[in-house]
C-alpha cells in the first residue's frame, strides 16, 4: 500500500511512473522490504518510509540498509531486526526520527547513530536490549532529545553510558534499573521527564537528580520495593510515585517547586506539615490508597491546592472533621478523584467525629475463632467499619460486633459487605434505625441479634430484602413504634423477641403483627395489658408465645388454641379471667411447661385445691343428710345451672341445696360450657374425677367429650377461615398501598 501526501506535482519530461515517484513523500507498509540500498532511489522526496509488520524482516548484516538523502523517519515496529550495525543507517543524513518498537533488537552497534547527525528522536521499545552492546555504550546521540528505552525488561541504565546532552525525555519504562544515583543519568544534562515506571527501583539517592536542572516530570510509578523519597530537585514539578512501597513520612521539602504529587497506592501514613507549610506551591496532591489516619489541617488549606484525592486511606475519627469535610467541599478539592460517583467509596463518607475508632479491610483488627467461621470485633469502640471489610473472609458464618457503644449504621447505606455471614451480633451498639438497604449486602443472613441497641422504630420496610431471616432479637431497643407489617415479607422468620420494648403497644394496636411464619414470640415487659380475639389473629403459625412482665389483665384462651407454649404472669389478671382459666387448668399447666416460671398454674391450682378443700367439707356434709332427691337433683344440676335454679325454686334452701351448688358451679367451670352430662352414672363418674383433679391433672373432660372436641372444632375452623379471609383482605390493602 503506497500513500501520496502534499503532492508536488510538477510537469516534467519524464515517465508517468517516475512523475509520481516523485511526488511520492510518505511510504505506509510496502508491499515488499528492502532488497538493497538504492531500492527507494526513485523516490527524492521520499520523506517517511513505515515498513512497520514486515515479521520476517531484519536489518542486512554488515551492509548498508538503504542510501537515501532525504528521509528523515524511518519505522518498522513490529518486524524482526535483531540488530543494527554500524552501516545500516549510516547513508541516512537526514534522518530525524528510528522508531523499531516490538523487535528483536539485542545488539546495536555503539556507533549506529555516527552519520544522523540530525536524530532527534529515537524508539527501540519493546525489544531485548540488555547491555545495548559489548562496550555497554551509545555514541553520537548528541543531537537525539527523545529516547524511548521501554519494555527492554532486562535493561538496568546503570549498565550503560549514552551520550546524549540533548536528551529531554527519557522513558524506560519497564526496564531492569535497580536504583538511581547521580551516574544513572550522566551526561543528560537537558533532561526534563523522565519515565521510570515498574523498574526495580529500591532506591533513588538524594543527589540522582539535584544537578538535573530542567527536570519538570518524574514518573516511577509502580518501583515496588521503592520505600523513600529522599531526593531533592529544585525544579521538579511533577512526581508520580503510585504502588510504590513509599511508607511512613511523605516528605516534599527537597522538592520546593513541586505542584502535582501522585502517591496513591503506597504505605504513607502522615505527611510532612513543615514541608507543606514551606512548599506553597502544591495544586494536585493524589493520595489514595495509603494509610493516612489524619487530614493535616495545613492540608486543606495549602493556597493553591485545587485537587486532593484521599480515597481508602485509614481515616480515623477526630475533632473539627466536620470543619475540613466542609473546606474540601467547598473549595471543590475532589476533582477527577474516583471513576464512579459512588458517595460510599470517597474518603468524605468515612469521616467521623465520634469518638471512637474506625476499622478498614486494609488494617484488620479482628480475632478469629472455629477455624474462620467466627470473627470477632466486639467492645473495640468502634465507629466506622468499611463496608467490604469482610469481603476476602469467604468462610466466615458468624460475625460478632457487640459492645461498640457508640456505633450506628450510616443512614441508607448498606453495613457491611459478605456472602457468607448468616449469624450477626450486635448488641449493646448505639443503632438508631434500620433502614431497607442496611443489611442489603448480606444475603446469606439468618440471625439478627439486635439487643440493646436504641432502634425506635420499625417500618414496613425495615428488613426488606432480608427474606432468609429465621430469627430476629430486638430486645430491649425501647422501640416506639413498629409496623404490623415489619415482618410480613420475611417468609422464613421463625423466631421475634421483642422484650424490653415497652413502648410500642401503647399504640391502639388492634393486631400484634402480620406474618404467616412466626412461631416463636417473646414480648416480656412489653406493656402488654390487654389480649383480644383479634391479637394475634394475624399470626396463623404463632406456637410459643411469652408475655412474662407484662401487666396483662385479661384474655381468653380460645384464640389462642393452637399454641403449645404461653407464659404469662398471674399478677393483674382480673378474676373473671381467672375464674375461666381454672376451668382450663390442664391447658394452662401445659402451655406453662415450657415457661422460665409457672404463676399462673400455680396460682390455679392453689384456688383449684381451696375450692376442693371447700367442696370436700360440704360434700361430706351433705352426705351425711342425703335425700334421693337431692342426689337425682344433683345430678341433673350439672346440665344447666338454669334448669336447677328452676327446679328447686321454691324449696327451703339448706346447706343441701348450697353443696349442690358448689358442686355444678365446680363441674361447669372444668368441663366448659360446652359439656353435657348425660346420665347420673356418668354425672358421678365425672364427680368422682373432678374430686381427684389434682391426683390426675391430665384427666379432662374436655378430652374424652367428643361432642365438645367436633364443636370447638368446627368453631375453631370457622374463625380459621374467617381470619385467613381477613389477612387476605389485609394483604390485599398492603399491596394496593
Ligand atoms: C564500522 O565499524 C568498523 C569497525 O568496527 C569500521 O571499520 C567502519 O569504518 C565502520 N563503518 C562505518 C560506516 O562507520
Ligand atoms: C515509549 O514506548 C512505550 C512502549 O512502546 C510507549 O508506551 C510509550 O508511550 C513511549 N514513551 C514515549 C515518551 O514516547
Ligand atoms: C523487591 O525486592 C525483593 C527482595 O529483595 C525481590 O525479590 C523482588 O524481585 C523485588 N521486586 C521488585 C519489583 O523490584
Ligand atoms: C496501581 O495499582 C492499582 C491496584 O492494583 C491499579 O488499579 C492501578 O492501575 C495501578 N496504577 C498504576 C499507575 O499502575
Ligand atoms: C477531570 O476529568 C475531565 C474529563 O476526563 C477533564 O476534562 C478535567 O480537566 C479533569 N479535571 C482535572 C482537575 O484533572
Ligand atoms: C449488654 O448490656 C447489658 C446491660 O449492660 C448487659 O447485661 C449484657 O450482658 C450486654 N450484652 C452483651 C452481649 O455484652
Ligand atoms: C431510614 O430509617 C429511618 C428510621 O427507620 C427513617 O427515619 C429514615 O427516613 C430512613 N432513611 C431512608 C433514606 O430511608
Ligand atoms: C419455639 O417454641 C417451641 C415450642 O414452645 C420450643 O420447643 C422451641 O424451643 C422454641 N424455639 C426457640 C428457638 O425458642
Ligand atoms: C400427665 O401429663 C404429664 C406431663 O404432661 C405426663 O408425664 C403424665 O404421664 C400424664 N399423666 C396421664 C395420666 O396421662
Ligand atoms: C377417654 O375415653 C376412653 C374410653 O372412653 C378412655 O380409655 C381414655 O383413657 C380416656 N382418656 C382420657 C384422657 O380420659
Amino acid at each position: 500500500m503506497i500513500l501520496m501526501s502534499a503532492a508536488i506535482l510538477l510537469w516534467m519530461p519524464l515517465s508517468i511512473r517516475e512523475i509520481t515517484a516523485y511526488a511520492v513523500e510518505k511510504i505506509v507498509e510496502p508491499e515488499n522490504p528492502i532488497t538493497n540500498e538504492n531500492m527507494y532511489a526513485d523516490y527524492p522526496y521520499l520523506r517517511e518510509l513505515d515498513m512497520s509488520y514486515q515479521t520476517a524482516f531484519d536489518f542486512p548484516m554488515h551492509q548498508v540498509l538503504l542510501d537515501h538523502e532525504r528521509l528523515s523517519a524511518y519505522i518498522c515496529n513490529y518486524c524482526g531486526i535483531q540488530s543494527i550495525y554500524n552501516q545500516s543507517l549510516s547513508k541516512l543524513p537526514h534522518l530525524t526520527l528510528i522508531v523499531l518498537k516490538h523487535n528483536a533488537l539485542k545488539y546495536v552497534h555503539p556507533d549506529s547513530f555516527q552519520h544522523n547527525s540530525r536524530l532527534d528522536h529515537i524508539d527501540l521499545s519493546g525489544n531485548q536490549l540488555v547491555t545495548i552492546n559489548s562496550q555497554a555504550t551509545l555514541r553520537h546521540i548528541s543531537s537525539v532529545s527523545i529516547l524511548n528505552l521501554s519494555q527492554n525488561r532486562k535493561l538496568d541504565i546503570n549498565r550503560v553510558k549514552l551520550e546524549c546532552d540533548r536528551l529531554m525525555i527519557f522513558s524506560c519504562n519497564n526496564c531492569a534499573t535497580t536504583y538511581l544515583d547521580r551516574n544513572s543519568f550522566a551526561g543528560m544534562s537537558r533532561l526534563s521527564h523522565i519515565n521510570f515506571n515498574e523498574n526495580m527501583v529500591d532506591q533513588i539517592h538524594y543527589d540522582a537528580l539535584e544537578w538535573l536542572s530542567y527536570l519538570k516530570t518524574l514518573n516511577i510509578d509502580g518501583n515496588r520495593n521503592l520505600t523513600m523519597l529522599s531526593f531533592s530537585s529544585n525544579s521538579l514539578k511533577w512526581l508520580s510515585a503510585e504502588n510504590c512501597s513509599l511508607e511512613g513520612t511523605l516528605q516534599t521539602s527537597h522538592l520546593p517547586e513541586l505542584k502535582t504529587i501522585n502517591v496513591r497506592g503506597n504505605r504513607i501514613t502522615n505527611l510532612d506539615e513543615l514541608s507543606l507549610v514551606t512548599n506553597r506551591k502544591i495544586n494536585t496532591l493524589l493520595l489514595d490508597d495509603n494509610e493516612l489516619e489524619k487530614i493535616p489541617k495545613i492540608l486543606i488549606k495549602l493556597p493553591e491546592l485545587q485537587r486532593l484525592c484521599l480515597d481508602r486511606n485509614l481515616l480515623q475519627p477526630y475533632e473539627n472533621i466536620d470543619e475540613a469535610a466542609l473546606v474540601y467541599k467547598k473549595r471543590f478539592l475532589r476533582q477527577n478523584c474516583s471513576q464512579d460517583d459512588i458517595f460510599h467509596h470517597k474518603f468524605e463518607y468515612y469521616l467521623t467525629n465520634k469518638n471512637g475508632v474506625a476499622v478498614y479491610k486494609k488494617n484488620p483488627v479482628h480475632s478469629v475463632s472455629n477455624n474462620g467461621a467466627t470473627i470477632d470485633l466486639s467492645g473495640r469502640n468502634i465507629v466506622f467499619i468499611e463496608q467490604d471489610y469482610l469481603i476476602d473472609y469467604a468462610n466466615v458464618l458468624e460475625f460478632m460486633f457487640d459492645n461498640n457503644q457508640q456505633f450506628d449504621f450510616k443512614e441508607s447505606m448498606p453495613f457491611l459487605e459478605s456472602y457468607s455471614v448468616e449469624i450477626l451480633y450486635m448488641r449493646n451498639c448505639s443503632i438508631t434505625a434500620l433502614n431497607s438497604s442496611t443489611f442489603e449486602k448480606l444475603p446469606k443472613l439468618t440471625s439478627l441479634h439486635l439487643q440493646g441497641n436504641q432502634i425506635l422504630s420499625l417500618q414496613g420496610t425495615s428488613f426488606y430484602p432480608q427474606h432468609g431471616l429465621t430469627y430476629i432479637n430486638l430486645a430491649g431497643n425501647n422501640l416506639q413504634l413498629i409496623s404490623i407489617t415489619a415482618f410480613l415479607l420475611l417468609g422464613l422468620l421463625k423466631v421475634l423477641i421483642l422484650d424490653d420494648n415497652q413502648h410500642f403497644w401503647r399504640t391502639n394496636r388492634r393486631h400484634f403483627l402480620i406474618s404467616t411464619s412466626i412461631s416463636n414470640l417473646s414480648c416480656e415487659n412489653c406493656g402488654v395489658e390487654q389480649l383480644t380475639d383479634e391479637t394475634f389473629n394475624m399470626m396463623p403459625n404463632l406456637r410459643a408465645l411469652n408475655l412474662h412482665n407484662n401487666n396483662l389483665k385479661s384474655f381468653d384462651l380460645n384464640p389462642l388454641n393452637e399454641l403449645e407454649t404461653l407464659c404469662i404472669d398471674d399478677a393483674y389478671l382480673d378474676d373473671t379471667t381467672l375464674h375461666k382459666l381454672e376451668k382450663h387448668f390442664d391447658r394452662v399447666t401445659e402451655l406453662e411447661a415450657g415457661c422460665k416460671k409457672q404463676s399462673l398454674s400455680r396460682l390455679l391450682r392453689s384456688k383449684i385445691n381451696s375450692r376442693n378443700i371447700l367442696y370436700d367439707i360440704a360434700d361430706a356434709t351433705a352426705m351425711t343428710d342425703a335425700t334421693e332427691e337431692t342426689i337425682i337433683e344433683r345430678s341433673f344440676a350439672g346440665s344447666t345451672f338454669e334448669s336447677f335454679a328452676r327446679r328447686s325454686a321454691g324449696q327451703a334452701i339448706g346447706l343441701n341445696i348450697l353443696v349442690i351448688l358448689i358442686t355444678s358451679l365446680l363441674t361447669f367451670q372444668l368441663y366448659g360450657s360446652h359439656s353435657h352430662i348425660h346420665s347420673v352414672r356418668e354425672q358421678n363418674l365425672l364427680h368422682n374425677d373432678q374430686k381427684n383433679v389434682n391426683a390426675q391433672p391430665n384427666c379432662s373432660g374436655n378430652e374424652n367429650s367428643t361432642d365438645s372436641a367436633s364443636s370447638e372444632e368446627s368453631v375453631i375452623q370457622k374463625r380459621n377461615d374467617h381470619q385467613y379471609q381477613q389477612q387476605e383482605k389485609e394483604r390485599g390493602a398492603i399491596a394496593r398501598e
